[in-house]
């Protein structure tokens, strides 16, 4: 940076890591039978993100400086976990009437570069971290009926469905695997757990979508359930690595809960982000198909919010947009509305949590790093 202080890229911070990390993937999918072997390494052949084992990465640095306890056995279940740290917070709860500090406006210093290495089987995390993403992808591209994904056809599209659900069972296998492999049981059930709450907020979307009523009012339960679903969906995953990377590492509680919500918040950050490009964006850009929500009858973020001044959405929500002209007509309400903007203020929000949640951790570059990744959530464009 132009001020002298040492510029914060998180990439760079854990880039030594990130460039083992493709290759050990491909390896743990490693298959005697050669078509397997091209179906389940195909999502690994683009560029992905990488979002979620860069934040392990972070993580693992991160609370490497903290605290240290004895490890206690994990006596909370994965799913405990979910309800005692924080139940789900409804929107009344997001925004507090007194308003948090909003870190994202403050200015970046640099601080040494202390940290110390990260564990392999930290590593490890992050791999299966991103293995477990990949295997929703393939099936979510399924169940979403995706024809492209990263930037090529999609999964589904160059091998057929059969195949691509059973490289994401393989894909689901191999992380098992890597997972029992650690040796660890608390960061087993967590990772176990997540997989569990991916298949639940895939079913409550889909659910949801079945809605029948025809011309539903609108009620802040939608937001409610909406948030639950994407926690369950998307912040799952992050939440429960970031913890387990934690664990891993032989942080004390406070740390290891800090942790955990610094992923639960950036993941719903991320996810409504998400959201949000789905209506702003090209497929062009984003790699995979844009306005796709719409088209596949679900109702996110922006259109919830939009809903709630236009009673018109009610009945295109009831009817799921399956007539002619409702996705346009839909999409027309959400971008007249100021949907999109609040959408972008609730991940503010939720992004200024994730930074709040770590300031307890000792300042390093990894946690600064945390804290970029969490503003970068908000103005990424894919
Ligand atoms: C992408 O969402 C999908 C997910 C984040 C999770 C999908 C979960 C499943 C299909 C459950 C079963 C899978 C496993 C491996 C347990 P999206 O469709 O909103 O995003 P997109 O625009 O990237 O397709
Ligand atoms: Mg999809
Ligand atoms: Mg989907």
């Amino acid at each position: 940076a132009s001020d002298g202080n040492i510029s914060v890229d998180p990439l760079r911070m854990v880039a030594k890591e990130l460039k083992f990390l493709t290759g050990n993937i491909r390896q743990l999918l490693g298959s005697g039978h050669p078509s397997l072997d091209t179906v389940a390494k195909y999502y690994t052949q683009a560029e992905g993100k990488h979002v979620r084992p860069l934040i392990v990465l972070l993580m693992s640095r991160a609370t490497s400086l903290s605290p240290k306890a004895a490890r206690y056995g994990g006596q909370q279940s994965a799913t405990d976990i979910d309800n005692a740290i924080s139940p789900l917070s409804i929107l009344s709860d997001v925004n507090p009437s007194t308003p948090s500090t909003n870190p994202i406006a403050h200015t970046q210093t640099s601080y040494p570069v202390g940290d110390s290495e990260i564990l392999p089987s930290q590593r490890r995390l992050a791999e299966i971290t991103e293995l477990i993403h990949t295997a929703s992808l393939l099936h979510d591209d399924v169940i979403d009926h995706s024809v492209s994904r990263r930037g090529a056809p999609s999964a589904n599209l160059e091998f057929g469905n059969k195949m691509a659900v059973l490289a994401g069972d393989f894909l689901l296998s191999r992380a098992s695997v890597a997972l029992a492999r650690l040796r660890d049981a608390e960061v087993t059930e967590l990772l176990a757990t997540v997989i569990a709450n991916l298949v639940e907020g895939e079913f409550m979307q889909l659910k949801n979508t079945a809605r029948d009523e025809k011309n539903p009012v609108w009620t802040e339960d939608a937001i409610t359930y909406y948030l639950q679903k994407t926690y369950l969906k998307s912040a799952s995953l992050i939440s429960k690595s970031c913890r387990a990377a934690a664990l891993l590492g032989s942080a004390d509680v406070p740390t290891v809960d800090a942790a955990y919500l610094y992923g639960k918040n950036l993941g719903l950050a991320f996810q409504l982000v998400d959201d949000m490009l789905d209506y702003t964006i090209s497929e062009k850009e984003l790699g995979k198909p844009a306005g796709a929500d719409l088209e596949l009858g679900l109702a996110t973020a922006p259109l919830l919010f939009a809903w709630k001044h236009n009673q018109e959405l009610g009945s295109l929500v009831g009817r799921k947009f399956s007539q002619e002209g409702d996705v346009a007509r839909a999409r027309e309400l959400v971008l007249q509305s100021d949907g999109l903007e609040q959408t972008r203020a609730l991940a503010e929000e939720y992004a200024n949590r994730a930074i709040n949640s770590i300031s307890s951790f000792p300042d390093c570059e990894a946690k600064e790093g945390l804290i970029d990744m969490a503003i970068k959530t908000l103005k990424r464009r894919k």
